[in-house]
């Protein structure tokens, strides 16, 4: 957890409280610095500031699914790397550095027991580009509910693929240095490859249902990238660079290997590979289907006849095309042809993305591509043409992928409060939610009763500000986190106006609504209320249900709960 308080920095003032910019020069030309981020009064939180340089206008909205953005930006530039979400015109929603997390790669939101969550992956880095780690589930209230990595011994989760199965299995890539004789390669006689796996992962058990492993099926002749200065112990040669693994209805696997230039499809029963598309040995011919270096390779239409690619067009070392390219293949497995039916070219200057990427085909065709090495994101329509398109950093920020889905979050936490000494403004936010309307301001002068002052909109930002009403004082002021339908949310503590103190809300008032139960207020008036996210993943009706009105006394505040800190 990050205890600081950040001040109302330049840049908040700059963009007035918004966490993206518009087209905006000074961003593009990095005299923001290279990886410009957001501040708040009531957070610790720091975002990447976006600069939408393809902005979203009325046209583009309508062609739009709904969905927020995830990202886990990265890079020497990057201020906290950490998992975001991201509202799609760059509002934060949730900073998943303020609730204790750090550099992600693999990071979605997948399904697990029929409920969405978070997946993301946390672990350590190793210098040949790639981890050892493990992956985190996080329902909707933010808590872990599972944590996965592979049962191998000695090896764990790396850091690119995290995909759950709709049997609640997971799909996990995982690298394994092992000794060899280079020399038909032309590494060193007792040299070291790395075999890429992944394994099929049972995340209730942790047990480990199906291992694949390259080194027993794909030859290094096969791949292009040479041993160099690489095949020794501490940097051992990765032929094969696994970056994708998806599992099919027919229970086969299709995974990408960026050494390779290749995906392969693999029989579920017993790892033969089944086809190539693309590299040496392709079982498909095709010209114009060609792709380099490439990540996140996805199968779509119901008979795998669809296939998407990010295909990066080059690694550091090497550069093969002139830009990087979101790509749709046709696969027909009659006569066996792989055809390009679209490409996407990203908006920033035309070039190449030398790692990470990814492709997400959403429900309506659009193709969400995140640029990887470049800090770029945004939308194509399903011709390739870009709808919108937004830059988060300028100089080493990056993203590993790029997603839009569809998630509702109730933190298990409380709204956050800051009102600075003496001072007529007020800061609301709270990390994670995403269903507050509108946070009502309260004010109390002691420990029997709270009086409702004022109700401010807080659709469309991550921090809500208000005026603390000059003409009646009060010792101390709380905010409630109402919902489009006026139901409470949450409450924030108590925070008095004059000197920062605190006190903890009464247990009469329900906290936050991921503490799934309710409670019952001590008063008639109470604020007590149902929820049931587990099954609706939104609140259920509250059981008295009040609406936030002007001055009007609201709720009896239990004395014994005043306890300051
Ligand atoms: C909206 O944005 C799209 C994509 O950039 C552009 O083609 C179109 O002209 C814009 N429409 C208006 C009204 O600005
Ligand atoms: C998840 O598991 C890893 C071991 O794989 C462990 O180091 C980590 O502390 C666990 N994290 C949580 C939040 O359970
Ligand atoms: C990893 O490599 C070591 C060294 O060759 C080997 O003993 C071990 O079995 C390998 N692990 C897996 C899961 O393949
Ligand atoms: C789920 O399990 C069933 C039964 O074992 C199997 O037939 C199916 O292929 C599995 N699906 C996935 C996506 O793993
Ligand atoms: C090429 O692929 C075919 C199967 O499609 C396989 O039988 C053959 O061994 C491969 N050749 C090489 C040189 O890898
Ligand atoms: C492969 O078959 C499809 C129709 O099934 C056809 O459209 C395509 O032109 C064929 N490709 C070649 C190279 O023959
Ligand atoms: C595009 O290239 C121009 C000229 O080299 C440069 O000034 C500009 O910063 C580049 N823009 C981006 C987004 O990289
Ligand atoms: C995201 O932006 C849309 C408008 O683009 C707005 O309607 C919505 O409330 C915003 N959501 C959040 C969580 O800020
Ligand atoms: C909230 O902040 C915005 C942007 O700085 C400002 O225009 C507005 O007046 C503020 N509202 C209040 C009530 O302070
Ligand atoms: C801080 O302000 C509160 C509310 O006005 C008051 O009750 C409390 O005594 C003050 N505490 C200090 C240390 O001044
Ligand atoms: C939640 O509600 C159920 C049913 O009213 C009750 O049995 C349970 O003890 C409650 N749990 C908590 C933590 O209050
Ligand atoms: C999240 O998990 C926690 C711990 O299991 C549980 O108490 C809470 O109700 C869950 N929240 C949702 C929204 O499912």
């Amino acid at each position: 957890m990050h205890s600081r308080r950040q001040a109302f920095a330049t840049l908040a003032a700059l963009f007035a409280s918004t966490t993206s910019a518009q087209n905006d020069e000074a961003y593009a030309s990095g005299a923001l610095g290279p990886g410009p981020y957001t501040t708040f009064v009531s957070s610790p939180a720091t975002p990447p500031l976006w600069n939408h340089v393809l902005p979203i206008n009325e046209t583009i909205k309508s062609q739009l699914m709904s969905g927020l953005v995830f990202i886990g930006p990265r890079g020497t530039d990057t201020h906290q790397a950490a998992p975001y979400i991201y509202n799609q015109t760059g509002e934060l929603v949730w900073d998943g550095g303020v609730d204790g997390y750090t550099q992600t790669m693999a990071y979605s939101v997948q399904e697990y027991q029929n409920k969405p969550v978070l997946a993301i992956w946390q672990g350590q880095f190793n210098a040949g580009g790639y981890g050892f780690g493990y992956n985190l589930l996080l329902n909707q209230s933010y808590q872990v509910v599972g944590n996965v990595t592979t049962d191998l011994a000695g090896l764990a989760a790396d850091i690119h693929e995290f995909q759950i199965t709709a049997n609640d299995t997971a799909l996990l890539s995982a690298y394994n240095t092992t000794s060899m004789d280079l020399t038909p390669y032309g590494g060193p006689a007792e040299g070291y490859i790395l075999d890429g796996l992944f394994q099929e992962v049972d995340i209730a058990s942790g047990k480990g249902l199906f291992t694949w492993k390259s080194l027993d099926h794909v030859d290094p002749a096969e791949c292009y990238v040479n041993p160099g200065n690489t095949g020794t112990d501490a940097l051992a040669w990765d032929y094969f660079h696994i970056n994708s693994v998806e599992k099919d209805f027919r229970g086969n696997y299709l995974i990408s290997s960026r050494h390779c230039h290749a995906a392969y499809y693999i029989d579920g029963a017993n790892g033969e590979i089944l086809w190539r598309l693309g590299g040496k040995n392709s079982t498909f011919t095709g010209a114009g289907s060609e792709f380099y270096f490439q990540h996140d390779v996805r199968f779509h239409s119901s008979n795998n006849s669809q296939i998407s690619i990010f295909d990066n067009g080059a690694t550091s070392w090497e550069t093969s095309e002139a830009t990087a390219r979101g790509l749709l293949i046709n696969l027909d497995y009659s006569n066996l042809t792989a055809t390009l039916a679209t490409e996407a070219i990203p908006l920033y200057n035309l070039t190449v993305a030398k790692s990470q990427g990814n492709v997400q085909i959403q429900e309506n065709g659009n193709m969400m591509i995140g640029w990887g090495q470049m800090p770029w994101l945004g939308e194509h329509n399903p011709a390739g043409t870009p709808l919108w398109a937004a830059q988060f950093g300028v100089g080493d920020v990056q993203a590993y992928r790029a997603h839009r889905t569809v998630w509702r979050g109730y933190p298990n936490t409380m709204p956050s409060l800051a009102i600075a000494n003496g001072s007529s403004v007020g800061y609301a936010s709270w990390n994670g939610a995403t269903e507050v309307a509108t946070y009502e301001l309260l004010g109390s002068n002691d420990a029997s009763a709270v009086v409702s002052l004022s109700n401010t909109s807080a659709v469309g930002r991550f921090e809500t500000n208000f005026t603390i009403p000059s003409t009646t004082r009060y010792s101390y002021y709380q905010v409630r986190a109402l919902d489009a339908g006026s139901e409470p949310l949450g409450y924030s503590e108590f925070v008095s106006s004059t000197n920062g103190t605190t006190a903890q809300p009464a247990a009469s008032q329900t906290p936050a609504v991921g503490a799934a139960n309710a409670t019952t207020a001590s008063s008639s008036m109470g604020t007590a209320m149902a929820t049931d996210p587990a099954s609706t993943g939104r609140p259920a009706s509250s059981s008295s249900k009040v609406a936030g009105s002007m001055w009007a006394v609201i709720a009896l505040v239990a004395t014994a709960s005043w306890q300051l800190q």
